[in-house]
C-alpha cells in the first residue's frame, strides 16, 4: 500500500522507493516552518474575503495552523511517510487536526507560488539579522581604527613594502567593502520583500482575493505582477548569493591580510587565544584558524552562487523542479555568512597590535616618494623627481645604508635642488600626516573617514542609491 499524495489522483502505481528519497525535500526545506505557516493564516484570511471559505472555516483554520506551527516550536511534529515538502507535511498534519475543512485551504494557491513565499518571507528576516552582524562587524572596526589612531605600519602594494601609512587606514579599509556590502544587502531586500501569493500554478489565481491586502498583512512591500514570472523568478536567491559571495569574499581578504600579519617575521599583530588553535605535533603552534576558516568558506558561497546560476540558465519557462535546488545552497550561504561575519567581529576584537614590530617594518625606502615630493615642491616635474629619487634608493643600496643617510653631497650630485633640508622628510608620521585630502591618512583624514562610516550606519538607507 503506498501513502496517499496530495497529487495521487491520476496515478496508478506509488512513487518509486528511490524516487522518492531523491525528490523529497523536508529534511531541509522544514527550516520554513514558520513562514509556511504564516503564509498559509494570511491565505486563509484570503479565501474569506474572495468567499471560498466563510469566517468559522477561517478560524478552524487558523487555530489547526497555530496547533501546527507549535508542534514545530516544540519539536514534536511527527514526519510521516509521504511528507514531500514542509507545505504537504504542514497540510497533511492540518488536515489531522481539523478535518476536511483543511483541504479548502489550498483553494486557488499551488505549492509552486506557495514556495516562493515562504522563501521570500523567510529571506526577508534573515537579511535582518545578517543587517545587524554586519553593523556589528563596521562598528567593531571603527572603534579599534579610533583607539589606534596613533599606530603607524607599512602599506603594502604587490606585498612589498609601498608607503607608510595607519593601522585604522588600513582596517577602515576593509570596513568600507563591508559598508558596501550592507547598502547592497539593504537595496536586495526590496527586491526580495514582493509578493507572489495569488499567482497559482503559473496563470494566477481564479479567486478574487486581495492580493494588495494579503502582501500588508504579510509586511510585502508590493506584488509580484506576472504571474508566469512571478513562479519561475529566482532573481532574488541569485541576488542575495551574490552579496554573500563577494561579502565573504571581503571578509577573506581581511582574513589573508589578519593571517600574514599574525605570523612570525611579520608580528604585527596578535589573535586572542579564544580565536586560534594550536598543533597536534609542534607545541609553539598558535594558528590564526578562525580567519583560515572564514578564508576557506568564502569558497562554499560562491559555489552557492555559480551553482544556482547553472540550475537557472537551461530553464524553460514557469516553475520546474529543478528550482528545489534553490534552497539547500541559500541556508548554507545565509549560515556561512552569518557566522563567518559574527566570527570576525570577535575574532577582531581579540586582536592585539604591536606597534614597534610595525614601526621596526618601515623601511626608509618607502619614504622614497616623498623624496620624489620633494623635489616637486622645488618646481622639478614629477617625472624627473622620481627618477633622480629613484637613482638615490639605488645609491642608498649599493652604499648599503639607509636613505636617510646618503651625504648631502650626494644628494646634490643627484640634484642642485637638494639642500639640508631633505633630512626632514624621513620622518614617517610626517610622511603619513602630509597626506591629508579626504580619504588619505593624515590624522583629520582619519577622523573625517569615521565621521562618514559612521553617518553611513546611522542611516544606511539614505545612503542607497534607488
Ligand atoms: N518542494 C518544491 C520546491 O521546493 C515545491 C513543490 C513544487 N512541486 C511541484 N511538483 N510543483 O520547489
Amino acid at each position: 500500500m503506498t501513502t496517499q499524495k496530495l497529487w495521487g489522483g491520476r496515478f496508478d502505481k506509488g512513487t518509486a522507493p528511490m524516487m522518492t528519497v531523491f525528490s523529497d525535500s523536508l529534511h531541509f526545506d522544514q527550516r520554513l516552518w514558520a513562514t509556511d505557516i504564516r503564509g498559509s493564516q494570511a491565505y486563509a484570511e484570503a479565501l474569506v474575503s474572495a468567499s471560498v471559505l466563510t469566517s468559522e472555516e477561517c478560524q478552524i483554520l487558523q487555530e489547526g495552523l497555530a496547533k501546527v506551527a507549535k508542534e514545530w516550536e516544540e519539536n514534536t511534529f511527527q514526519i510521516q511517510a509521504g511528507d514531500e515538502d514542509i507545505h504537504t507535511a504542514n497540510e497533511r498534519r492540518l488536515g489531522e487536526l481539523v478535518g476536511p475543512v483543511a483541504g479548502k485551504l489550498h483553494t486557488g494557491r499551488s505549492r509552486n507560488d506557495q514556495v516562493v513565499t515562504d522563501l521570500r518571507l523567510w529571506l526577508r528576516d534573515e537579511i535582518d539579522d545578517l543587517r545587524e552582524h554586519l553593523t556589528k562587524a563596521i562598528r567593531v572596526m571603527i572603534a579599534k581604527a579610533e583607539t589606534y589612531i596613533h599606530i603607524l605600519m607599512p602599506g603594502f602594494t604587490h606585498m612589498q613594502v609601498a608607503q607608510p601609512t595607519r593601522f585604522s587606514h588600513w582596517l577602515l579599509s576593509h570596513a568600507w567593502a563591508l559598508q558596501r556590502d550592507l547598502t547592497r544587502l539593504i537595496q536586495i531586500r526590496s527586491r526580495v520583500n514582493v509578493l507572489p501569493l495569488g499567482s497559482g500554478a503559473l496563470v494566477g489565481n481564479p479567486f478574487p482575493i486581495d492580493r494588495r491586502r494579503l502582501a500588508d498583512q504579510l509586511g510585502f512591500d508590493d506584488i509580484t505582477h506576472n504571474s508566469t514570472d512571478a513562479v519561475a523568478d529566482r532573481d532574488f536567491v541569485a541576488e542575495f548569493l551574490f552579496c554573500a559571495s563577494l561579502s565573504m569574499v571581503h571578509l577573506s581578504q581581511l582574513a589573508e591580510d589578519v593571517i600574514v600579519y599574525c605570523s612570525q617575521p611579520y608580528g604585527f599583530m596578535q589573535l586572542g587565544d579564544e580565536y586560534s588553535t594550536g598543533s597536534s605535533l609542534m607545541p609553539q603552534k598558535k594558528n590564526p584558524d578562525s580567519f583560515e576558516l572564514i578564508r576557506g568558506k568564502s569558497g562554499r558561497t560562491l559555489g552557492a552562487l555559480t551553482g544556482l546560476m547553472m540550475t537557472l540558465k537551461g530553464l524553460p519557462r514557469a516553475y520546474n523542479r529543478d528550482l528545489q535546488e534553490d534552497k539547500e545552497s541559500l541556508f548554507d550561504a545565509v549560515d556561512t555568512w552569518s557566522s563567518a561575519l559574527q566570527i570576525a567581529t570577535s575574532a577582531l576584537l581579540s586582536l592585539n597590535c604591536d606597534s614597534d614590530a610595525m614601526a621596526a617594518a618601515m623601511h626608509d625606502h618607502m619614504l622614497a616618494t616623498d623624496v620624489a615630493e620633494y623635489l616637486v615642491r622645488r618646481g622639478v616635474p614629477f617625472r624627473e623627481a622620481h627618477h633622480v629619487a629613484g637613482q638615490a634608493v639605488k645609491q642608498s643600496d649599493q652604499a648599503g645604508c639607509k636613505l636617510a643617510d646618503l651625504s648631502l653631497d650626494a644628494w646634490q650630485t643627484l640634484h642642485d635642488q637638494f639642500d639640508e633640508s631633505i633630512a626632514g622628510v624621513f620622518d614617517m608620521q610626517a610622511s603619513v600626516e602630509s597626506r591629508d585630502v579626504s580619504g588619505a591618512t593624515s590624522r583629520r583624514a582619519i577622523k573625517e573617514q569615521v565621521q562618514m562610516l559612521k553617518l553611513r550606519l546611522g542611516n544606511p538607507t539614505a545612503f542607497c542609491v534607488e
